[in-house]
């Protein structure tokens, strides 16, 4: 038996913001932002609405879809870089309100790969027999922590959750290999000051290199080659360095996620919404094998190659 992913939620806000009403408030254009981001529109969500409450909307719906009841749970993992607060924690606010009485509770920062740091982790607890059941969000509210009047980041970000729970799964389903990676020397380019700030340029020519290289990386560990995966799942925040990683994996663009258009980048949240999407729209099926792949804040990164199915 291997670990896997046994059910899955999302939650979104309902508030659309589009290109075009960000053009009325910033110097920025559509244009602009659509072909050097891919981005048309993203989800906001209003100011009683935290980050723990998207959390509780997409776990709930995964406990429900896994089949198990919130006492089940060993370990709620919860991935976000805009908690509701430092302290207590997203994943233990989580635990009271789910009635997960039997939870461990622990939020993991590594900003937008947090989701693959959250699964890896599950993996651990589950393979070594100290868990049968880990739910895994990534969830982000980061409209609160935008500059909403610095075109350079305000374009990029949105809000949502996306949530997993893992367990034991059959042998020829589940997490095959993964890779975790850091470099703390590129920390400067993108970090939380007042406000979220990022020098743009570096941080994609850094993810341009580890997104691909990553991808690769995961697909040989688990003893495959590129014509083996049907379909990738990356961090969705550019799709420029998104469609590098698809051409080194020499996949076809229907065999990549590419919700950036609808969600913006929502960091930790963007590839379970991502899983999400493409399993309610058929096009993951049982025993197909994904990678998922993401970068961020830190400088860290992760990926993950799956065979899709309990
Ligand atoms: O989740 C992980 C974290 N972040 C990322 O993955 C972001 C990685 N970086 C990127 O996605 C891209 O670097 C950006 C989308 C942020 C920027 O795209 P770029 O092609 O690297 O543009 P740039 O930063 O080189 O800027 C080009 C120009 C600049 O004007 P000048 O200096 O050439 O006159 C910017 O001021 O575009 C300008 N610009 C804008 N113009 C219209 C920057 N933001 C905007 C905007 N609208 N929203």
């Amino acid at each position: 038996m291997g670990a896997g992913i046994i059910g899955m939620g999302k939650y979104v806000p309902e508030n659309v913001v589009t290109n075009a009403d960000l053009e009325k408030k910033l110097d920025t254009s559509d244009e602009w932002i659509q072909t050097r981001t891919g981005i048309k529109e993203r989800r906001i969500a209003s100011d009683d609405t935290d980050t723990s409450h998207m959390s509780y909307r997409a776990a709930k719906e995964a406990i429900d879809n896994a089949g198990i009841s919130p006492e089940e749970l060993d370990l709620i993992l919860v991935a976000t870089v805009t908690p509701d607060q430092p302290f207590p924690s997203v994943s233990s606010m989580l635990q009271h309100q789910l009635g997960a009485r039997n939870a461990a509770a622990m939020d993991v920062s590594a900003a937008c790969a947090g989701f693959i740091y959250g699964l890896v982790t599950a993996k651990q607890f589950i393979e070594s027999g100290s868990c049968k059941y880990v739910l895994v969000i990534g969830t982000e509210k980061l409209s609160k922590i935008t500059d909403w009047s610095d075109r350079n980041t305000a374009v990029l970000f949105g809000d949502g959750s996306g949530a997993a729970v893992l367990g034991n799964v059959s042998d020829e389903r589940g997490i095959i290999s993964f890779e975790l990676g850091a470099d703390g020397s590129g920390g400067e380019h993108i970090k939380q000051e007042e406000f979220l700030k990022m020098n743009g340029r570096e941080v994609f020519k850094f993810a341009v290199r580890q997104m691909g290289e990553s991808s690769m990386n995961v697909v040989e560990k688990a003893g495959l080659s590129k014509e083996d995966v049907d379909f990738l799942i990356p961090h969705q925040a550019n799709i420029r360095i998104m469609e590098s990683a698809r051409q080194r994996l020499d996949l076809p663009p229907e065999r990549m996620s590419r919700t950036v258009e609808r969600y913006g980048n929502t960091s930790s949240a963007s590839i379970p919404l991502s899983l999400m999407y493409e399993l309610e729209h058929g096009r993951i099926k049982d025993g197909d094998l994904i990678v998922l792949v993401g970068f961020g804040a830190g400088l860290v990164w992760g990926s993950v190659a799956m065979r899709w199915g309990r």
